[in-house]
């Protein structure tokens, strides 16, 4: 559920109608709302809340301070996965002990940044990362907390390009391994060994596969018990889905997830960390776009929109689905439509959705991507030199610019020209 509804015909984000804040901050642009963003995190919260536990925002979905600062508010922790975005975090007031180092190639600078101003833990995700950790900690005098992340060969069943727990993925180290690797890590200096990390992909839309994988991480942490090392934290990743096609689509939810999680894993004893990211976010966003054009074809209609794959690149990159729906509701005897939904940046793969059953629309008029709050701004660039696009947070009756859109001028002002060419 979000709070992206229709009233008296037009589309509100919580109290405000969209077309409103359109008028104040110009199209496009990425609209959140806070009662979602919300209720996401505070579903996660209880589903869990019979284990100790935290939950840590994958900020990788959706990095705005402002986003940062509702979730930590209400008590999240966060997962990174750079320099830049444990420099976000704790900009946005997220305390050290609530930060969970995520990714595949942390760098000393990164280390040593974590280390210096506090990590609730890193989740190492090779043999030569934690020789690096534990370099970098033991020049330090410090103690680096770690988990490693062991790839269970769990097939995710979910897009390829964002599967990550198969053997032949690049992450974490197989779990056949793992014993091995502990010991390592229990020898080597400036290391404490606190649990096991694993995470499988993403949008996931069934439960087997997290079952698996649990039940994986279970017997290993039994195991690895015996062997004498004191796991005492599980992360379990994120990756539960969304509908993105509201007509047809259920996935799980974190209800029974977090059954799921008390069930497999629950009798440990261990404290459980999760790392959701568009579960909390991504229907807690929408992306709001005027049509440029209403462009009729020999063989089909196009909508040509002022939101381009720069501004919203899933369609492009993962053939991702998204609700695209009229800002004014379509009324029961309104023309219907069929058309490509396409932006003007100069690439036919600068589409959003093909033969897409619309009301007829034109020039002017305003449209809704739904589910555009993870993965959205975040991976969006400034292709065809079209500034990056201001994102708006919603609260009640309240909105506010969390991100304004740069002029032409501050957007070139980021280039210099040396001094060669200086005239
Ligand atoms: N933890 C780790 C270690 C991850 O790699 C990810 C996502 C998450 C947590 C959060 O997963 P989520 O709960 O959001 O599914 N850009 C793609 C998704 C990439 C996901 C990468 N890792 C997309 O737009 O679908």
């Amino acid at each position: 559920m979000d709070h992206f509804l229709y009233r008296d015909g037009q589309l509100h984000a919580e109290d405000v109608p969209v077309a409103q804040i359109a008028a104040d901050v110009g199209t496009p642009f990425y609209c959140y709302s806070t009662a979602t963003l919300t209720r996401h995190f505070q579903l996660f919260d209880e589903a869990l809340s019979d284990l100790p536990h935290l939950v840590c925002f994958a900020m990788k979905s959706n990095s705005n301070q402002a986003v940062l600062r509702t979730l930590a508010d209400l008590g999240a922790g966060m997962d990174v996965v750079s320099g830049g975005e444990y420099a976000r975090a704790r900009a946005a007031g997220v305390p050290g002990d609530r930060i969970v180092f995520s990714g595949v190639g942390k760098t000393a600078d990164e280390i040593r940044m974590a280390l210096t101003e506090g990590v609730r833990q890193f989740n190492v995700e090779s043999e030569p990362e934690m020789r690096a950790i534990s370099a970098v900690a033991s020049a330090m005098g410090a103690t680096a907390p770690i988990t490693i992340r062991v790839n269970p060969d769990v097939d995710a069943k979910t897009h390829a390009k964002i599967s990550t727990g198969k053997k032949e993925d690049k992450f974490g180290i197989p779990i056949t391994r793992a014993r091995e690797v502990y010991a390592e890590a229990a020898a080597l200096p400036g290391l404490k060994v606190v649990g096991i990390d694993v995470h499988i992909g993403s949008q996931l839309t069934d439960l087997a596969p997290f079952e698996l994988a649990y039940t994986k991480i279970a017997d290993l942490t039994e195991q690895l018990r015996a062997d004498g090392h004191e796991i005492i934290r599980l992360d379990l990743g994120g990756g539960l889905g969304i509908p993105y096609a509201r007509s047809n689509e259920v996935p799980p939810l974190p209800s029974d997830y977090g059954a799921l999680v008390a069930r497999t894993v629950g009798h440990l004893g261990c404290e459980i960390e999760i790392e959701p990211g568009r579960l909390i976010s991504g229907n807690a966003g929408i992306l709001v776009s005027s049509v440029i054009y209403e462009k009729q074809g020999e063989e089909r209609d196009f909508l040509i929109l002022d939101a381009a794959m720069n501004d919203l690149i899933r369609p492009a990159m993962y053939e991702a689905y998204h609700d695209i729906v009229p800002v004014q509701e379509a009324t029961p005897g309104a023309t219907p439509a069929c058309y490509d939904i396409v932006g003007p940046v100069c690439e036919s793969g600068d589409t959003f959705a093909k033969r897409r059953d619309m009301p007829r629309l034109s020039a002017g008029e305003m449209v809704a991507f739904r589910s555009a709050g993870a993965y959205g701004a975040v991976m969006s660039s400034e292709y065809n030199s079209r500034p990056l696009i201001p994102e708006v947070l919603v609260h009640g009756d309240q909105f506010a610019v969390i991100r304004k859109r740069p002029s032409y001028a501050e957007m070139i002002a980021r280039d210099t020209i040396p001094e060669w060419l200086d005239r």
